[in-house]
């Protein structure tokens, strides 16, 4: 008994150390396995995505410039007049915050978020030695010297004719309120369009979509809403095709519309609007594939979620198919693109008129799952990157021969008057690792950072020589 239990002691001793060191080696191939997986991704990723075009963009001293980091500082005024000191006892004054001066407009700000009344860039009077650079924020005058009028647009390269256009909402005419606690708005007006060869110099090509003057039943009629169009062009019918926000002035139609015409430069004929899949659809996009394949994205389900689904092969209607994306994220301003075979898309928060931090997601299969990549802003200052750089997105435009570099398109609202409202076009760089893990797997992802590089003034590289 005893040398048996004697023998017990170490037995036992014996079984659990070897159990523990077997769990031990398990545990350990186990860390080493995902070790290696993660580190096999991880170089296969960067190989894939952001060295590659990190290396080509870092060699090309222009996208160097563009990446680096542009500070701004901008010093909130002190409070206009005297408080009584028995006041400020009784109500201490709120911290302005830069938010409140870019909304404020008699801020002594104003002319920082809004410049360019005097000293406008002119592009039939600019200098040589000033040509071609863009002024996020300030007037941007089209060949006939007129403010751009193409808000919340997008923009066509038509390979037929080797030219840009841009379209976009033609805001110019009074802003007003339908009721106190309504948004503000201006009337329908119609679509703007411009065209560009160098996607600097833009003409005036007319509206190309106007509004419904009379008929207070049809969807243009000038008191509704018509927001974010975009056009993509149909290889198999040769038509143009633009998709459209359509509401009524409280945002409560939350319909699409679409209309098509047999040239870039309209005139296109309105077809009518629908909501797609039974469903709200507010702030809207188009993005055709490069397999032809065209996609309607949209904000849904009380801006909640988006959605997003396949057109029909003659680009005029959806399909039965439809997924569900960024559920509860409340995203709007949806501008998606693609990059080495993955899908991009930066959106906005949902704040109305006012700027809100945008943020970056990424897919490898444009119908989902979406991964939220972070905040793609660098550089201006903390309150320029929670705010977009004071503007909200509306388009990302691929810069043909660069992989990897694109121009972000963003509006500058301006509430108190939107005709008044700017552009806000910086260099957009997909490379490098991203800054936040995946929500949902271990390993690291197969999609690079996106940013959006701030700058006050910056020019396409020299190489670039307008289309492809
Ligand atoms: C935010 C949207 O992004 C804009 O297109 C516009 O609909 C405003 N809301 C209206 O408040």
């Amino acid at each position: 008994m005893k040398s048996r239990s004697k023998c017990r002691k170490p037995t036992s001793l014996r079984c659990n150390a070897g159990s523990r060191y077997s769990t031990s080696v398990v545990i350990f191939c186990l860390l080493g396995c995902l070790f290696l997986l993660n580190l096999y991704s991880y170089t296969h990723y960067k190989d894939r995505n952001g060295g590659e075009s990190q290396l080509r963009l870092s060699r090309h001293p222009q996208f160097r410039e563009l990446q680096e980091v542009e500070e701004e500082n901008i010093q909130i005024p002190p409070p206009r007049g005297k408080r009584s000191p028995r006041a400020a006892k009784r109500r201490p004054k709120k911290k302005t915050t830069l938010i409140d001066e870019f909304l404020d407009e008699n801020s002594q700000l104003r002319h920082v978020f809004f410049p360019g009344h005097k000293r406008a860039i002119d592009p039939l009077q600019t200098s040589a030695n000033e040509s071609y650079y863009y002024y996020p924020g300030r007037i941007w005058l089209d060949t006939d010297g007129n403010p751009i009028q193409a808000h919340g647009g997008g923009i066509l390269y038509d390979k037929n004719s080797r030219t840009y256009y841009w379209y976009g909402e033609y805001k110019d005419g009074p802003t007003y309120q339908v009721h106190n606690k309504g948004a503000a708005r201006v009337d329908i007006i119609g679509v703007g369009c411009y065209s560009s060869k160098d996607l600097w110099t833009w003409t005036h090509e007319g509206i190309v979509l106007a509004a419904e003057e009379t008929n207070e039943t049809h969807d243009l009629h000038k008191s509704n809403v018509l927001e974010r169009p975009k056009v993509i062009y149909n290889e198999r019918t040769g038509k143009y095709v633009m998709w459209m926000h359509i509401d009524d002035a409280n945002y409560t139609k939350a319909a699409v519309g679409v209309a098509i015409s047999d040239r870039p430069d309209g005139p296109y004929d309105y077809l009518g609007s629908q909501r797609p899949h039974g469903c709200e659809s507010r702030d809207m996009t188009v993005f055709k594939d490069d397999d032809g394949v065209a996609y309607l994205i949209y904000s849904s389900e009380d801006n909640s979620e988006l959605h997003i689904g396949p057109l029909t092969v003659d680009y005029l209607n959806v399909t039965s198919v439809m997924r569900r994306i960024l559920v509860g994220q409340h995203r709007e301003a949806p501008a998606l693109f693609k990059h080495q075979g993955t899908y991009y898309m930066i959106t906005s928060g949902c704040t109305g008129w006012a700027p809100n931090e945008a943020l970056a997601h990424a897919a490898e299969s444009i119908l989902g799952p979406w991964e939220t990549i972070g905040n793609p802003c660098i550089g201006g200052n903390k309150v320029f990157r929670l705010t977009t750089f004071f503007a909200q997105s509306t388009f990302v435009l691929p810069l043909p021969g660069f992989p990897g570099s694109f121009i972000f398109m963003a509006d500058r609202w301006n509430p108190a008057d939107l005709r008044e409202s700017r552009y806000v076009w910086l260099p957009l760089i997909v490379a490098g690792p991203v800054d936040q893990p995946l929500e949902y797997s271990f390993e690291f992802p197969l999609w690079s950072r996106v940013s959006i590089y701030w700058h006050r003034k910056w020019r396409l590289p020299h190489g670039w020589n307008g289309f492809i």
